[in-house]
């Protein structure tokens, strides 16, 4: 299944197809977090902005402890900023009155973790259909929509395994048809191939990509892999707490570049 309208049997889009062409789905303005209080605080994001727009696909390139994580957690509500806001069709998350927080984290944004995080005793079509069953959506349909994805992610043959049974490669799909399977408008990334040897770590990008495409999502992926995040629309680093464009990097080296946006 590697196209839209193969895929078509993949029920229940939410908002993604909703969205006009270039119009700016997620934004980050003056996100600031700190940590702890006092001398021991420790501020992780001072000024971070950043704009996503319908059908971006970015990559954030930053070393271990940048704030990555953090600023990932942010954007998808999971996580609130110590100052500044999330915007998600130019409106705050927590004020939205359209997409309660709630909402926002159960359909609008799929979260892919470095560590697919997923139930080792449960089965791959159990993993991946719980973010329905957790929204209240009947079991038997939620398990068939919850294969056919584990289909569209290659594993159709894998449905009835534990998770832990699995490979890495293999889990790590399993956790994208997870993040898949509420049809959301945004896909965050962190790290997802951080975890993998070289050709795996190729594989799950080139999936990610593939379904970036089909189902027209939005997509910031966190990455320490510049070969793969060269393969994005454009590339942002993150340092001392702010978001930059990779132009804007070698600009304080002297070659035109600014502030992400
Ligand atoms: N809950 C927390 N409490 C205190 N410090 C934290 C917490 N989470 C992360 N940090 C610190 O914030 C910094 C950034 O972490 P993180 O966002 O995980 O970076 P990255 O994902 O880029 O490796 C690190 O120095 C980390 O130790
Ligand atoms: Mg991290």
């Amino acid at each position: 299944m590697n196209s839209e309208a193969n895929s078509g049997a993949v029920a229940g889009a939410v908002s993604s197809t909703a969205l006009p062409e270039a119009q700016i789905v997620l934004e980050a303005r003056s996100l600031r977090k700190t940590y702890g209080a006092g001398a021991r605080s420790l501020t992780v994001l001072a000024d971070a902005n950043l704009t996503l727009r319908r059908g971006e696909m970015v990559a954030i390139v930053a070393p271990s402890g940048a704030g990555k994580s953090t600023l990932l957690h942010l954007l998808a509500a999971l996580d609130t900023p110590t100052s500044g806001a999330v915007y998600f069709a130019s409106k705050p998350i927590e004020t939205n009155q359209d997409t309660t927080v709630a909402e926002f984290r159960n359909r609008i944004v799929g979260f892919l973790w470095q560590r697919h995080q997923l139930l080792p005793d449960f089965t791959a079509t159990e993993n991946v259909a719980m973010p329905l069953l957790l929204r209240g959506e009947s079991f038997s349909p939620s398990m068939i929509t919850a294969r056919k994805w584990l289909a569209e992610v290659g594993l159709q043959d894998r449905t009835e395994h534990r998770a832990g049974e699995l490979s890495g490669g293999e889990q790590q799909r399993v956790a994208i048809a997870r993040a898949l399977v509420t049809r959301p408008a945004v896909l965050l990334a962190d790290e997802p191939t951080g975890d993998l040897d070289e050709q795996n770590a190729w594989a799950v990008f080139e999936l990610l990509q593939r379904l970036h495409r089909a189902y027209q999502l939005t997509s910031l992926i966190a990455t320490h892999n510049l070969a793969l995040a060269a393969r994005c629309d454009r590339i942002l680093t993150l340092e001392h707490g702010v978001l930059r464009t990779r132009a804007a990097t070698a600009a304080a080296m002297g070659t035109p570049g600014g502030e992400a946006s």
